[in-house]
């Protein structure tokens, strides 16, 4: 077969598949741009199934583009939490205030104009415009690589940009005459479904017959891709602090700075030790253990003002993030009896400065700022990274 006829008998013979198959999933129940959109962003680097029922949750508290636009940006992280990778939060908010402004409130239905908005890559630019306005657009994200790599037999490693950019151009160049949305879910669909990374369901695929990659028996080696550097591990010491008197009940928790990694949520006081110390974590011995323990009061008490006396250890936890592994221990405190500096905090200081300072805290501002005490019922408002959710469900048991 000639090559036009190959490419013809994978879009009729998928899109074919897709309009039978396809999964009764809560963004397509209709086109609207919006719900087009939300769906999109929530399904990188997210599975379908985790992102089901946050979709509908977000959906009904934001049915429309001005209902988020002009929601507070905590209430929007909040309703993401669990969900990770929070910078989609905030720029698909970002797009939606952009789309308010510009555009009337109403999502465009031009192509550079979706691809302006904050958030929205080529990938989301092709998925918005093929799904929700069946323009011939490609939506090439790594599910599709992968399915495009093995039905051509692609060697080109997909970690490249310029892979991907070929892939696109491959892509568009399938698109059945006007069904660009049905045929790009239906890559999406072949991915999630049949052509799985691990162990490709080739006998129920329905383009089969004519895989490239299957019929040189190299569909467990496609596609190439360099492996990205494994994260970096940091290793972090926390406090669950009890408060006392009119606190008594609470914990202490404190507010991320405004940029960079799980920007403006809450998390527990906790210290990133530095590089040389990662061994005292791993140290088994109760006195070196105590010795992490106690350090870890003074360098907190000198950044809260607070008496923070680490009592036991509480539980490990670890998170791992697209670049950093993060290893937490973390310990139950008490706080002392009279808050304000003590000698030994006030020596801690200046290393706490040094690291806090590098994190982008307001260390050395003073006392607690950005500091709060909360109840068990403030976990319903304030947005967490899902690691001190873990860890604060383990204390609240
Ligand atoms: N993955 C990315 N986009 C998707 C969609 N619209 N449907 C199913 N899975 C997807």
């Amino acid at each position: 077969m000639e090559e036009k006829e190959i490419k013809a008998f994978f879009g009729r013979e998928l899109l074919a598949w897709y309009r039978e198959i396809k999964r009764d999933l809560p963004w397509r129940i209709n086109r609207d741009p919006y719900r087009v959109w939300v769906s999109e962003i929530m399904l990188q680097q997210t599975r379908v199934d985790t992102v089901i029922p946050f979709y509908n949750a977000f959906m009904s508290r934001f049915p429309t583009v001005k209902a988020l636009a002009e929601a507070p940006e905590e209430e929007v992280l909040k309703r993401w939490e669990g969900l990770g990778y929070y910078s989609r939060a905030r720029n698909l908010q970002a797009g939606a205030r952009e789309v308010m402004e510009r555009y009337g409130g109403i999502v465009p239905d031009d192509k550079a104009s979706v691809a302006g908005l904050k958030g929205v890559g080529p990938y989301t630019t092709g998925a918005i415009m093929s799904i929700a306005f069946n323009r011939p657009e490609p939506a090439v994200d790594g599910n599709v690589m992968r399915v495009l790599s093995r039905f051509f037999c692609l060697e080109e490693d997909i970690a490249k940009p310029a892979t991907r950019v070929g892939i696109e151009k491959l892509a568009a160049s399938l698109i059945p005459e006007g069904a660009a949305g049905d045929f790009n879910q239906g890559l999406m669909e072949l991915g999630a479904l049949v052509c799985t990374p691990k162990s490709p369901g080739c006998l129920t695929c329905p383009v089969m017959e004519h895989c490239a990659g299957r019929l040189a028996g190299r569909e467990h080696e496609l596609p190439v891709k360099t492996k990205a550097k494994p994260p970096r591990p940091e290793y972090r010491a926390a406090v669950v602090v009890t408060g006392m008197a009119g606190n008594a009940g609470k914990i202490l928790v404190r507010q991320r700075p405004d940029t960079g990694l799980l920007a403006q949520m809450w998390e527990l006081p906790h210290l990133l030790l530095p590089n040389d110390m990662s061994g005292i974590f791993d140290a088994k011995s109760p006195k070196e253990q105590g010795e992490l323990a106690a350090m870890l009061g003074q360098m907190l008490e000198a950044e809260t003002g607070l008496l923070i006396r680490p009592r036991s250890w509480l539980m490990d936890a670890d998170h791992v993030f697209s670049h950093i592994h993060w290893h937490m221990r973390v310990y139950e405190a008490d706080l002392g009896e009279e808050a304000g500096l003590s000698e030994a905090a006030a020596a801690a200081e200046e290393s706490l400065v040094a690291a806090e300072a590098a994190e982008g805290y307001a260390a050395g501002s003073g006392a607690a700022a950005g500091y709060r005490w909360i109840g068990k019922e403030d976990m319903e408002t304030l947005p967490f990274p899902n690691l001190f959710i873990r860890i604060l469900k383990e204390y609240w048991k």
